[in-house]
């Protein structure tokens, strides 16, 4: 009984290993451990031995069973496990793969690098300043005292009484000059803040200011500039319209207007009907603001000017409402 118990179990694992299927394991399963299969015939055979050997046997018996039944639940699983992995369609390894999806420049950075570039290309070089500003540079020392009407038009959002986000790029016209002596030829680019929001404002925008200072600098030096700089950005020539304006810290003082390159000055909603697009104010720079830097005004003259970036992405690339820039859908910024 000992060897056909051994024989059995030899049998049976072996045998295991060569089913392939759920229906041959069935017929193992009833074969061998069915309650009229060849363990229960070979335990029907226990009362017949000897009272000695009975509980040897009897347990041999017992192992011998649950070590079969053992390895056939193994087998049951693994080929369980096989028929999942075979339902499932096989990759197609001809299929493209995906695509990583890349990032790209937002139309504000590209504007702004690209105005940086063509300016450099005038010999201008790039100085970039603080966002939170002292009242002193945004205001004071761009000849605009406390208490000037002035101040009114620039909507400040303010920290503290003598802390605020810059209005405007022009704090960096009396940083630099504060810290360097002429000739100077300048541009800064950066954000800046103001309380407003419609569809040509929105409360943070950004601004290019550039300035030139050296001696015998002329308003038909400040034209010639901004005439190239129109031409190399817009790639035309657009007709600019100088307006006799004010500002503290220029004079005389002039906004620069571009023919409205949507409706080519015929009129429409981004030009509020008039033909004609603000995008800079500019100006030959002011004795007084040179006399807080302790520039001899006598001896040298300058011109300023500060851009409005929004405006001229709107314009390049025919968009008519500023907030359409900072809301984020990439519906629109997916097409720059
Ligand atoms: N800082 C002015 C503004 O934001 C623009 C300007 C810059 C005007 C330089 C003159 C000279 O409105």
């Amino acid at each position: 009984m000992e060897q056909d118990l051994a024989e059995l179990h030899d049998e049976a694992t072996a045998l295991l290993t060569t089913i392939t299927d759920a229906a041959e394991l069935e017929r193992f399963r009833i074969d061998f451990l069915g309650r009229n299969g060849r363990i229960s015939a070979i335990m029907r055979r226990l009362p017949l031995v000897s009272k000695e050997d009975k509980p040897r046997l009897g347990k041999l018996a017992n192992d011998t069973k649950r070590k079969v039944e053992q390895a056939y639940r193994s087998r049951q699983q693994e080929l369980a496990a096989a028929a999942e992995v075979s339902s499932q369609p096989s990759p197609d390894l001809s299929l493209p793969g995906r695509q990583p999806v890349f990032g790209s420049l937002h139309p504000i950075t590209r504007v702004m690098e690209e105005i940086c570039t063509v300016f450099s290309s005038m010999g201008f070089s790039i100085a970039e300043g603080p966002d939170i500003e002292y009242d002193h540079y945004n205001f004071a020392a761009l000849n605009i005292p406390e208490h000037h009407p002035a101040r009114d038009m620039h909507d400040t959002f303010y920290i503290n009484d003598s802390i605020l986000l810059r209005t405007h790029t022009s704090p960096m016209q009396a940083r630099i000059m504060e810290a360097r002596q002429p000739p100077l030829r300048v541009i800064a680019p950066g954000k800046v803040y103001r309380c407003d929001s419609d569809i040509t404002h929105t409360p943070m925008f950004h601004q290019v200011e550039g300035f030139l200072v050296d001696e015998r600098v002329s308003f038909a030096d400040l034209k010639g500039v901004l005439a190239l700089f129109t031409r190399q950005v817009f790639k035309k020539d657009l007709p600019l319209r100088f307006r006799p304006s004010f500002f503290p810290f220029t004079e005389p003082s002039a906004e620069v207007d571009i023919a409205c390159v949507i409706c080519e000055g015929a009129g429409c909603r981004v030009c509020k009907r008039t033909g004609w697009l603000e995008i800079l104010g500019s100006g030959m720079i002011d004795p007084e603001v040179f006399a807080m830097v302790g520039y001899d005004s006598e001896r040298y003259s300058g011109f300023a000017f500060g851009l409005g970036v929004e405006r001229i992405a709107m314009l390049k690339y025919g968009i008519d409402d500023i907030r359409l820039f900072y809301e984020n859908d990439l519906r629109f910024l997916n097409q720059f």
